[in-house]
This record gives C-alpha cells, structure tokens and sequence, in this order.
C-alpha cells in the first residue's frame, strides 16, 4: 500500500494502472476516522475492482462558519492500520492546497437538489461536496465510486452531478451499517456519552416503524412523518430538526405516496451534535440481488 499526498502523483499512478495495466479502479471518498460503514465501502470495491484508492481528506469547503471543521476526528495512523487490514492499494491524503490551489475559484453546484434539506440547515454543504467529489474524480478516474446511503441526499447529489457532467465513473451506493442498538454508524458518534448514543437509536426505530406502516399499506406521507416525530420527540435527549418523505431521484416532496422509489429522511440534534438517517421505500434492487434498503 502506497500513501500519496500529491494530486499528480495520484493521477499519473492511476493513468498507468488504466493505459498500461488495463485494471479497474474502485473509488472509496472519505473524510477519515474510518469506522465500519466506511469499511463495508472498501470491502465492495475490493470485491469488485483490481485496484481499490481509498481518499481521507476533510474537506473545508462543505463544513460552514460554526462547524466542526477544526474539531473533526483526525487519525491518519489508525486509519491507514485500519487499510493495510483491508488490502487497500492506496490512501489518497491530500494537504488541502493541494485539493484547492492558491487562486482556487471554480465550483460545482447542483442546483435544486442541494438546497433543500441537509442544504438547508447546512447552506453551501453540497456545493463543497460535490465540488470535492468532482476533484477526486477527474484525478483519480475510477470505473466504480463507492457512497454510502447513509447520506442519502448526497448519494443522490452525487448521481446527478456524474450524469449531468458527463463523468465516466460508476456511482455504487451500499446500505447504512449500524450499531447494534440501530443506530447509523457516523464519525460524529464520537462525540456523543453512551447515554446520548443510546437515545439517538430512537431516530432508526422511528424510520423503521414508519417503513413497516407504509409497508402495511399507509400511503398518507403526513400519518408516516407524525408517526417518526411523535416517537423521536418522546425521546428527551433528542431534538428533532426535520423529517421528510421524498421521491428517491427528484427528492420532490410527497404526501400522497405510491409505489415509486422514496427516502424518508431525518435530522436531529443530540447535544450540539447533528445526526442524519434516512429509510428508504422501493430502493431499486441491484444487478446482483443487494439492494440500497437500509
Ligand atoms: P464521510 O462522512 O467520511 O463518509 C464517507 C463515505 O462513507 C460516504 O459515502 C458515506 O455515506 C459513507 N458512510 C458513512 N457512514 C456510513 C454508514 N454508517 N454506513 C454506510 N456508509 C457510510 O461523506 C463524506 O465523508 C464526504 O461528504 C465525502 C463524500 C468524502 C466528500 O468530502
């Protein structure tokens, strides 16, 4: 396993293994402070391509004024252990500058689908998500990127920016990984006391019964959304900020639900923590019998 810290070193070790090798390339974009849901992403990719890059970066450009940016888990060391386990070819860790050179000022905006939720509380998030998203892209040109649904929007983001750009990589979404209690598996679990983790898997709870309802034939999308704020709200520790049910390519919100593929979607603060979950209904099933359900 190689650690590479300069964007054109990344890209001239990836020309060669496409040119040359005539190998695939499995993309795993990440902020570090691996945990097990970024490990179920490097497991896929290594089970489908030859060559798997995995990239740590926290990238400032999707963290606001007030955020965490300073504070976010850094652990090159323990990750990088945590990669050599997994067979990874190599760690793309780049400085920021150079991510964003001096004089850096083209970005990437998808419009509509980054405004609303997430892009709400969070103004400019997906515009510094997608703009990060396209760097490693271009640099690294992977046949395969590998995203989780835990961030469903993003996924979402990230799907219509590659077919709206033309990029040529394949953007896989795996299932949320969660705690035993249910609860996402999320870098910012870290900062949460056991107690404060213990109440937050009231959130998946939440969305669970509200998919077992819909399954059970409720197609009113107010009954489901009463239904997750009426549980998370009974839960004191946990401050619910949003929930919403949305068509899963549009992120349209519905209340009069069908059949279509749909996400419902969650944010809630414990402590000056924020949190995101999401279900999905009718997640489209994949090639080989995995779906995105989570
Ligand atoms: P980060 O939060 O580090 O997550 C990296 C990838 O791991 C994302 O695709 C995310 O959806 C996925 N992931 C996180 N927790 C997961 C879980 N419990 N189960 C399954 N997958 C999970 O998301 C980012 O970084 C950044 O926005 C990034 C895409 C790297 C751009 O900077």
């Amino acid at each position: 396993m190689e650690i590479i810290n300069r964007r054109q070193r990344m890209s001239s070790v990836a020309r060669k293994i496409r040119r040359e090798q005539d190998r695939t390339i499995g993309l795993v974009p990440t902020m570090g402070a691996l945990h097990e849901g970024h490990l179920s992403l490097v497991r896929e990719a290594r089970r489908m391509c030859d060559v798997v890059v995995v990239s740590v970066f926290v990238n400032p450009a999707q963290f606001g004024p007030g955020e965490d940016f300073a504070h976010y888990p850094r652990d090159l060391t323990k990750d990088t252990a945590l990669l050599t386990d997994y067979n990874v070819d190599y760690i793309f860790a780049p400085p920021i500058e150079e991510i964003y050179p001096k004089g850096f000022s083209t970005y990437v905006n998808v419009e509509g689908l980054s405004e609303q939720l997430e892009g709400t509380a969070r103004p400019g998030h997906f515009r510094g998500v997608a703009t990060v998203v396209t760097i490693l892209l271009n640099v690294v040109r992977p046949d395969f990127a590998f995203f989780g649904q835990k961030d469903g929007q993003q996924a979402i983001i990230i799907r219509r920016l590659v077919r709206d750009l033309a990029l040529d990589s394949e953007i896989i979404v795996l299932p949320t990984v969660r705690e035993d209690t249910g609860l996402a598996m999320s870098s910012r679990n870290l900062y949460l006391k056991p107690e404060e983790q213990q109440a937050a898997a009231v959130i998946h709870r939440a969305l669970a019964k509200a998919k077992e309802t819909y399954r059970a034939g409720e197609r009113h999308g107010a009954k489901l959304t009463e239904l997750v704020r009426t549980m998370i709200e009974a839960e004191p520790r946990v401050r619910l900020d949003y929930v919403s049910i949305m068509d899963g390519e549009t992120l349209e919100k519905l209340d009069k639900l069908d059949e279509r593929p749909m996400m419902i979607a969650v944010a809630a603060y414990v402590g000056k923590t924020r949190l995101i979950d999401n279900t999905t209904l009718n997640a489209t099933k994949k090639k080989d019998g995995a779906s995105a359900q989570a």
